[in-house]
C-alpha cells in the first residue's frame, strides 16, 4: 500500500532534530533505516515516506509535488523562489543569517564609495540586502566554507549562517549585521495542501503539538 504522504528532509544539520520531533509525534523510523545510506525510507506504520535531499532542493521537491511536504531551514526558503505553503515554524535549528567580516576591518564599517566583494552561498538574499541599502557589491558565490574568503583576501565580507559563533571566531571574523533569524520550517505543496487536506492537517497538528518539548 502506498504511504499517505512523502516528506522531503534536508540532509545534514536539521535531520536528527527532525526525526526526534517525528519520534515524539509517534512517527517512528528505525535507527537501522536512519543509519543506512538509503535516500527513501518509510516510517514503521507505513504512513509516511521520507526522502533525504540537499537542503536547497527541499523547496523544489515540494513545489513540484514529488514530495507533499518538507523540512528545511527558513534560510533556504528565503533564498528559493519556490511557491510552497509554509504552515509551521518547527522551532529547532535556530541560527542567524549575518553579514560578517574580519574583526580588524569591521570597526571601520562599510565604505559606501567602494565596491565591496561579498562571498556567500545565498546570492539572492545577499544581492537584495545590499541593493536595499544602495551599496554596490561584487558578489561571488561559493558552496561552503565561505569563512575562508575574508581570511584569504577573496572578499571583504561574507553572508552566512551563524549558530554558536565558533566558526566566525576561530577564523578571526565578527558578525556586522543580522539579516534574519533562522529556524526549521515545515513546507507543504500548495495543491496537496487542499487535495490531501486530511493527511496534511494531521501531520501539521501532530508536529505542532509536539514541537514545544524541543531543546
Ligand atoms: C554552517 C555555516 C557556518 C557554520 C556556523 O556551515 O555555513 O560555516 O555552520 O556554525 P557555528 O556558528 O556554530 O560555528 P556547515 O557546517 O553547515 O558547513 P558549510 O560551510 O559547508 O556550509
Amino acid at each position: 500500500m502506498p504511504t499517505e504522504l512523502t516528506i522531503a528532509i534536508a540532509k545534514g544539520r536539521l535531520q536528527d532534530a527532525a526525526f526526534e520531533l517525528f519520534a515524539r509525534a509517534g512517527i517512528v523510523v528505525s535507527d537501522e533505516m536512519l543509519a543506512s545510506r538509503r535516500l527513501l525510507v518509510d516510517d514503521e506504520a507505513g504512513r509516511y515516506s521520507f526522502i533525504f535531499v540537499k537542503p536547497s532542493d527541499v523547496p523544489v521537491y515540494v513545489e513540484y509535488g514529488v514530495a507533499d511536504a518538507g523540512i528545511c531551514g527558513s534560510d533556504v526558503l528565503m533564498e528559493s523562489n519556490a511557491d510552497v505553503h509554509q504552515p509551521l515554524d518547527l522551532g529547532f535549528g535556530r541560527c542567524r543569517l549575518v553579514v560578517a567580516g574580519r574583526a580588524d576591518s569591521a570597526t571601520r564599517g562599510y565604505n559606501p564609495l567602494a565596491i565591496a566583494r561579498v562571498v556567500t552561498k545565498y546570492p539572492r538574499i545577499t544581492a537584495d540586502y545590499f541593493q536595499r541599502r544602495g551599496m554596490p557589491i561584487e558578489l561571488i558565490e561559493l558552496s561552503g566554507s565561505v569563512e575562508l574568503a575574508p581570511v584569504l583576501g577573496l572578499s571583504d565580507h561574507i553572508v552566512d549562517l551563524v549558530e554558536t559563533g565558533t566558526t566566525l571566531r576561530d577564523n578571526g571574523l565578527v558578525a556586522i549585521d543580522t539579516i534574519a533569524e533562522i529556524s526549521a520550517r515545515l513546507v507543504v505543496n500548495r495543491a496537496n495542501y487542499q487535495l490531501k487536506r486530511g493527511a496534511v492537517s494531521a501531520l501539521i497538528d501532530t508536529l505542532k503539538a509536539n514541537k514545544h518539548q524541543q531543546h
